[in-house]
């Protein structure tokens, strides 16, 4: 026998597993010039969260069937590690299973699941794969409160599952089940095979359907287990935007609920966007509409203000974000305070206690422990040291229309209000600049430079009076 990988995932898989995503639809009700499996979830296509499922089930392979858009579908996942299988023209899922078919062992388990419902859950599927083996077939049905649009589970007296019948088939006593077919299902790669291969259209959609291989394998005394999913979210389906827009929701709920239950302050649950990869240490709390992109880390006791933009960032414990902030590839320090209003483009590193505040723009900077921008400012390609002080209206001219270079600002300089520095320049330790100079050349450690047309005051002057 082989040795199944998912053993070592904590769950016991009688057989090889192959997965097949069937994402060969259409997606017409979208209205939309992207493939159904493209639209974000999260920002990121459906298809890649079913992919991402997938894997986490450790399976021998992964199939995608793809066919509306192909190309496009390929291309925008061509890094995820999954084997393509073209379903020309959509004659339903029996026939988008069939054509991955070609490439699954005989020996195999396989695991259906679909490209546009992206949140179902690692738990359920390995409690579907559980029961499963050679000679069994189990389905994920869910109980709904409107079935519309569902193949219906049909039971007998016994309660045991005799077929799926599509709505559009189904009698109105048949219409009336309120147990609805997800679509996920495990099945023999063996059986499934030669399943599929009797499947006819002789049905009101003149498609092939593989919820048909229920009744055959009930016909071939196979055992049919169905499992009714815990909560009806889980199952949604991407049909339309307005479904999009509620898995989207109930995906933001999901995140934030683990957030909350691993400790982390939400003000408020419904208003927090996780799009990534989000870490969270104890006694953090994160204000309203705030959205994590990428991946994120925030230490301890960290304080995010409403409105913040985090992207594939870390910030240090006891940092505060104030209101308004977006930050991207940053790496800020314990001890922080950043904004309101600051903005953080690729990439910067802040050590211990630095303070960049309202209005503040910087760019592939280092700024040193203690270092502080609190006004209105652009730092660019700026390598600053430790207990400098940038007045309000510093700009770091790192960019002469061709070329951009470095400012250097060494520990314990202050920078006077609305200085240009004129890079490459470097303004040496302990140094002053005085207010309003325009700074060209290197300035020496412990002196005042400053660069500024004297003033003067005309005696005579007199303010203009109102003609006529
Ligand atoms: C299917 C099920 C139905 C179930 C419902 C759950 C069948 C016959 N019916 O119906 O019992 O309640 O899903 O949402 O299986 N696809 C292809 N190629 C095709 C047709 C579909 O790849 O030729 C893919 C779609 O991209 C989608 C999935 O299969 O990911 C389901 O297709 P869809 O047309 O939405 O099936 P339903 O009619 O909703
Ligand atoms: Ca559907």
């Amino acid at each position: 026998m082989k040795s199944y990988t998912a053993m070592a995932l904590g769950y016991n898989l009688p057989m090889p597993l192959t997965i097949v995503i069937l994402a060969a639809g259409q997606g017409k009700r979208m209205q939309s010039d992207l493939p159904k499996v493209l639209q974000p979830l999260a920002g990121r296509p459906l298809l890649q969260h079913v992919i991402a499922t997938a894997q986490t089930l450790g399976p021998a392979a992964v199939h995608v069937v793809y066919g509306h858009g192909g190309e496009r579908v390929r291309e925008a996942l061509a890094a995820a590690p999954v084997c393509w299988a073209l379903q020309a023209e959509q004659r339903g899922t029996g026939h988008a299973l069939a054509q991955a078919m070609p490439r699954i062992d005989d020996g195999d388990l396989v695991l259906v699941l679909y490209g546009d419902v992206p949140l179902i859950r690692t738990e359920t599927l390995q409690a579907l794969i559980a029961p499963a083996g050679p000679d069994a077939v189990t389905l994920l049905t869910a109980a709904l409160d409107d079935p519309t649009g569902y193949g219906r589970i049909v039971r007998n007296a016994r309660g045991q599952v005799q077929r799926i019948v599509e709505e559009k088939d189904a009698t109105a006593r048949q219409r009336r089940i309120r147990e609805g077919n997800t679509g996920v299902l495990v099945a023999p790669a063996k059986r499934l095979r030669q399943w599929l291969a009797r499947l006819k259209a002789d049905n009101a959609q003149g498609e092939l359907y593989l919820t048909d291989i229920v009744a055959m394998a009930v016909a071939e005394k196979v055992k049919v287990l169905p499992q009714v999913a815990d909560n009806a979210t889980e199952v949604l389906g991407v049909n339309d935007r307005l479904q999009l827009a509620e898995v989207e929701a109930a995906y933001r709920a999901r995140r934030a609920r683990a957030l909350l239950l691993a400790g982390v302050t939400l003000v408020d649950p419904l208003r927090i966007d996780v799009r990534g990869e989000l870490e969270v240490g104890r006694d953090t709390q994160i204000d309203v509409n705030v959205v994590f992109e990428g991946r994120v880390r925030l230490g301890h006791r960290v304080s995010i203000g409403p409105n913040c933009v985090i992207r594939d960032s870390e910030i240090g414990d006891d940092s505060v974000v104030f209101p308004n902030c977006v930050i991207e590839r940053a790496n800020i320090g314990p001890g922080c305070r950043i904004g309101p209003f600051a903005r953080f483009r690729p990439s910067s590193t802040l050590a211990r206690g630095v303070h960049v505040g309202n209005f503040v723009e910087v760019k592939n900077s280092v700024l040193g422990a203690g270092s502080k921008s609190n006004h209105l400012t652009y730092l660019g390609d700026a390598v600053i040291g430790s207990g400098v002080n940038v007045g309000a209206g510093t700009v770091t001219c790192n960019y002469d229309g061709v070329n951009k270079s470095q400012t250097h600002i060494d520990d314990g300089a202050f920078i006077g209000s609305g200085s240009m520095l004129v890079a490459p320049v470097r303004i040496g330790a302990r140094a002053t600049i005085g207010a309003g100079s325009t700074i060209t050349k290197d300035t020496p450690p412990d002196k005042l430079t400053l660069e500024r047309s004297k003033q003067v005051t005309i005696d005579a002057w007199q303010r203009p009076t109102k003609k006529g």
